[in-house]
């Protein structure tokens, strides 16, 4: 058998120089006259062990990392086709403690297999979960995923079976899956990374979406800001297609389910979903008042189920495993497991897929084994730029998204981003304010004018002029804007401000010295 070797192609261990380490294996299997398959799979997601290269040895699969295009010579002097040892070797992939501490259900094959080929996903278990769900009621598809417990993980974390059976239920001529691949919290990529490394499941999850729902069209909105996965999303729909698996008769059944590739329009309001029809539909993305929900009258003004890319890649595990099997996994109301995404000045930053429940404390100091620059955790911002931020009293809250809420926090994509003693919430707060006045759709004006106004507040308490009144007059805008904002841009603005001036109230004192200093 010829040696198998995977390098990643995955946009984030691009950025770390992978392409030039594939260059540099493949001169050097011509040089030294070897054939070998080079599979260029994607990220497994520990992003400070990429460029990982892994070598397939009759004793599984052999880990090499952070690779450089400079080791690759001696790479080969020491064997590493056959597993042979190097400073760069990292032994069995399933034994390097950053994934043998996951539970990879939805990214099972992320960083496994070669994300286009059909057979790959398949000897990996892909489409099993259609199989099972074509040989179920649209209803008792429904039934399961709402069994399963899982809830939307763009955000709001809502249960995914009732939206389902929403739009099972409401009559339409034409109904849609939108698939929301926006993903633009700030540490965010576990979208990205499914889409780069796997992106069947999602193709998948989206067909069993169509089937259950009464859906024969899917849209998967991706950011501007991802070429790689819009690329490698676009290829796999096409081999899909010609295997029969999208098509006029979804695996020969009497569905038909197809889906198109969209690139978005490079606004964080895009990701809103009501936006994100707007910007579907041509239009400028604004925010659309509710009811009706997109579940009634969605895009072009059809029934339509609107998912993150999480929520919906999660769909083929619970029918292929059973609701029962998925639900085990997790604690409280929120069942299953979560991609982390760990990042910001941390050591260990990458995707960790766990069951819920996990605290704050055990995810930035054991898996992301605390900060970079090795300083002191000052700040871990949860949930994206309209989350809040936690100070290291708050360690101990499990993730889980009532637990987050009973602390004025979120999930949200579950981007978890880590700041160490030097960060100065003051700000932090200011930056919340003025990515809320960047960022706003204009639609309202708690959000328009008020993100505005508290910029300017915060500039003078920055300045210290009335900084006690200034204050005050923040928190008061904020209760505007959380109560009277017509989506959660405005509504969750708040978040990040108000957790910076209850939590480290230090940065918020009159500082003459500040002052100066700037
Ligand atoms: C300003 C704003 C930005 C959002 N951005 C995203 C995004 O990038 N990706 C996403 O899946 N959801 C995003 N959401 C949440 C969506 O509105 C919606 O709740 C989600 O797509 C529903 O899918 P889910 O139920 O599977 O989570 C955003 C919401 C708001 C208010
Ligand atoms: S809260 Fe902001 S983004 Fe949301 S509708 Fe109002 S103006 Fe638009």
């Amino acid at each position: 058998m010829i040696p198998r070797i995977y390098i990643p192609g995955d946009s984030g261990a691009l950025a770390l120089g992978a392409e030039k380490v594939a260059k540099a294996i493949a001169g050097e299997l011509a040089e030294r006259g070897i054939e070998a398959k080079i599979v260029r799979n994607g990220s497994r997601g520990a992003y400070f062990l990429e460029p990982m290269v892994e070598v397939a040895t009759a004793n599984g699969r052999v880990a090499y990392g952070p690779v450089k295009p400079s080791d690759v010579k001696s790479l080969f002097d020491g064997g590493f086709l056959t597993g042979g040892h190097h400073k760069r070797w990292l032994g069995s992939p399933d034994k390097i403690p950053f994934f043998a501490k996951q539970t990879r259900l939805t990214f099972a094959r992320c960083g496994v297999t070669d994300p286009l080929s059909l057979e790959s996903y398949k000897k990996h278990g892909g489409l099993n979960g259609l199989t099972n769900a074509l040989a179920l009621t649209p209803a008792d598809i429904v039934a399961q995923v709402t069994e399963s417990g899982l809830r939307g993980r763009g955000g709001a974390g809502f249960p995914t079976g009732i939206k389902w059976k929403t739009v099972l239920d409401t009559a339409g001529d034409r109904k849609y899956i939108v698939c929301n691949a926006d993903e633009g919290d700030s540490g965010t990529f576990a979208d990205r990374m499914i889409m780069e490394g796997d992106p069947f499941v999602l193709i998948e999850g989206m067909t069993i979406a169509g089937i259950a729902t009464g859906a024969t069209k899917g849209f998967v909105y991706v950011r501007s800001e991802y070429p790689h996965a819009v690329a490698v999303m676009n290829k796999a729909v096409e081999v899909a297609r010609k295997a029969g698996v999208l098509g006029a008769s979804v695996l020969g059944s009497p569905y038909a389910f197809d889906m198109e590739i969209r690139v978005g329009a490079g606004a964080y309001v895009c990701g809103e979903e009501t936006a994100l029809l707007d910007s579907l539909e041509g239009k400028r993305g604004m925010v659309r008042a509710k009811p009706p929900l997109p579940a009634h009258k969605g895009l072009f003004g059809k029934p339509t189920v609107i998912n993150n890319v999480i929520s919906l890649a999660s769909v083929p595990v619970i029918m292929d495993k059973g609701a029962a099997y998925y639900k085990d996994f997790g604690m409280g109301r929120s069942r299953g497991t979560i991609p982390i995404q760990i990042a910001g000045n941390v050591k260990y930053a990458g995707l960790f897929e766990a069951a819920f429940g996990m605290t704050l404390g055990e995810i930035v100091d054991e898996i992301g084994g605390g900060t970079a620059t090795g300083r002191p955790v000052k700040a871990v911002q949860v949930g994206g730029p309209l989350g809040a931020y936690f100070p290291r009293a708050l360690v101990d809250t499990p993730f889980d998204y009532e637990a987050f809420a009973a602390k004025d926090g979120l999930i949200g994509h579950a981007g978890i981003v880590v700041f160490d003693d030097t960060a100065d919430m003051l700000k932090q707060a200011r930056f919340a304010m003025e990515f809320c006045a960047i960022e706003s759709c204009g639609k309202c004006t708690p959000c328009r004018i008020g993100s505005t106004r508290g910029v300017e507040t915060i500039d003078r308490i920055v300045a210290g002029i009335e900084p006690e009144k200034n204050l005050a007059l923040v928190t008061d805008l904020c209760n505007t804007m959380k109560f009277g904002s017509l989506c959660a841009l405005g509504g969750f603005t708040p978040y990040p401000v108000m957790s910076s001036i209850t939590h480290f109230p230090d940065d918020f004192k009159p500082a003459p010295v500040r002052v100066a200093a700037e």
